[in-house]
């Protein structure tokens, strides 16, 4: 026999799983039609708030917004996830297709069959295993609608440049990977990427130290062409090399990446030998026309 209270508590609780299925029969009504961005916040704020709450700290939506919801959703209502999956979303702020982000994508295995298959992508289904063949931006970045992008960075540790972000958001991307590849295959690809950049970076420690030994010597107008040639290394190969390995590009990693490091450094030793050549040349003049 049930006493009282507990016959009270059944009761309550039937009432709120009553309420609560009501909001949720209510909440999955997707409203259609045209809204501005102040109402997607708004409405989405009652019903979707972590989500608004993610983009709201995070790169795109902190402090002045860089992409709103209508940036990434367009403004009908019934188009607003088919829209956000597409790469074209994406890559309209990310530099355009030819800039080495969009790029190191689509000279990967995955940016080749998507080229080759996108015709036949029905963009409508959501994130889910089975549903695709190959990831685009959204799926490795926005999968499972987590708005929260620039946190699930991090993959790959860049001399801890996006050393804030969490642990979780990080493995949300590598759960995403096993939609389609098994744990040890992505597990070994990181392993080496890791190591890849690494090497990278060691290089680049090296072209470091060479320049700021140089500084001591040199004046800034005799350092300007070893300047530029470390500024290139460090803000387009190490950086490619660094795309080659977040967007499996193997011509990133292998073309765009080490070689050209490799080259700037021995460039950089090359101007280096330059500077010191030319400094002992005119010292001997000077000794040559002080003794005259
Ligand atoms: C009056 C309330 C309301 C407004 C305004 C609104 N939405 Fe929604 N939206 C909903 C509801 C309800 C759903 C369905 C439940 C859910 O997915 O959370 C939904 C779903 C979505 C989805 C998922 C659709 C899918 O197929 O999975 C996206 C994306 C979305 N809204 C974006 C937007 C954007 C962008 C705007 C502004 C242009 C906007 N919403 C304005 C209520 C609203
Ligand atoms: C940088 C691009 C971008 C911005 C900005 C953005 N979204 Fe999204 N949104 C996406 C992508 C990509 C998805 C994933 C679609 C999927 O999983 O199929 C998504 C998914 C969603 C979903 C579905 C979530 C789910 O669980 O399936 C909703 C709702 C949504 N967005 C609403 C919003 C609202 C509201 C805003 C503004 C506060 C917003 N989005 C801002 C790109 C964006
Ligand atoms: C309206 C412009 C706009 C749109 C649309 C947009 N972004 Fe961004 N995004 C930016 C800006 C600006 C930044 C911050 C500066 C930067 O890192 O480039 C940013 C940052 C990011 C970052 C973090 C980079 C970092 O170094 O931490 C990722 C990842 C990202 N965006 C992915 C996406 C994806 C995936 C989409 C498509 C679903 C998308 N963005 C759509 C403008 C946009
Ligand atoms: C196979 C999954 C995958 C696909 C597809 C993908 N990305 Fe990425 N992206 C990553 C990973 C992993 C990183 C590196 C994360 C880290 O820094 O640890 C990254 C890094 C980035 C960054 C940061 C670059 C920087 O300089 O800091 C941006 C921006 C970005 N991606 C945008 C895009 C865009 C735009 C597309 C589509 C053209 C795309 N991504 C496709 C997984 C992917
Ligand atoms: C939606 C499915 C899907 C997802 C998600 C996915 N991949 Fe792939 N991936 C594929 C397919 C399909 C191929 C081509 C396989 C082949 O070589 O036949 C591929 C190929 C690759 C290759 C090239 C392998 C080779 O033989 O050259 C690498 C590397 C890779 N994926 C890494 C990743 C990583 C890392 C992630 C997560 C950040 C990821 N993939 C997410 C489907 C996916």
């Amino acid at each position: 026999m049930l006493n009282s209270i507990e016959h009270h508590l059944i009761s309550s609780l039937l009432i709120a799983s009553c309420l609560m299925f009501n909001i949720a029969a209510y909440a999955e009504q997707s409203p259609t039609g045209d809204y501005v961005e102040a109402e997607c916040i708004t409405c989405h704020e009652k019903i979707s708030a972590k989500l608004v709450t993610d983009w709201k700290t995070d790169v795109h939506g902190r402090n002045k917004p860089v992409a709103g919801c209508t940036d990434c959703h367009g403004t009908q209502h019934e188009n607003a996830a088919i829209l956000s999956r597409q790469d074209e979303t994406c890559t309209q702020c990310h530099g355009g297709t030819q800039a080495s982000v969009a790029h190191s994508y689509s000279t990967s295995k995955h940016g080749v069959i998507n080229r080759i298959e996108r015709k036949q992508t029905d963009w409508s289904k959501p994130f889910r295993p089975g549903n695709y063949r190959v990831p685009g931006c959204a799926y490795c970045h926005a999968s499972g609608g987590q708005h929260n992008m620039g946190e699930r960075m991090n993959q790959i540790e860049d001399d801890n440049e996006h050393s804030e972000h969490n642990g979780q958001a990080r493995q949300a991307m590598r759960w995403m990977c096993q939609h389609c590849h098994g744990p040890r295959f992505i597990r070994e690809l990181q392993n080496n990427g890791q190591k890849m950049l690494e090497i990278g970076n060691m290089k680049r420690r090296e072209a470091e130290a060479i320049l700021q030994t140089a500084k001591k010597t040199y004046t800034p107008e005799q350092m300007t062409k070893m300047t530029k040639l470390f500024t290139a290394l460090v803000e387009e190969n190490v950086k490619s090399l660094y795309l080659g390995i977040a967007h499996q590009s193997p011509d990133y990693q292998w073309w765009h990446g080490h070689p050209a490091i490799d080259g700037k450094l021995l460039r950089i030793k090359g101007e280096l030998t330059r500077l010191n050549r030319l400094k002992a040349h005119k010292k001997t003049k000077e000794v040559s026309s002080s003794s005259e």
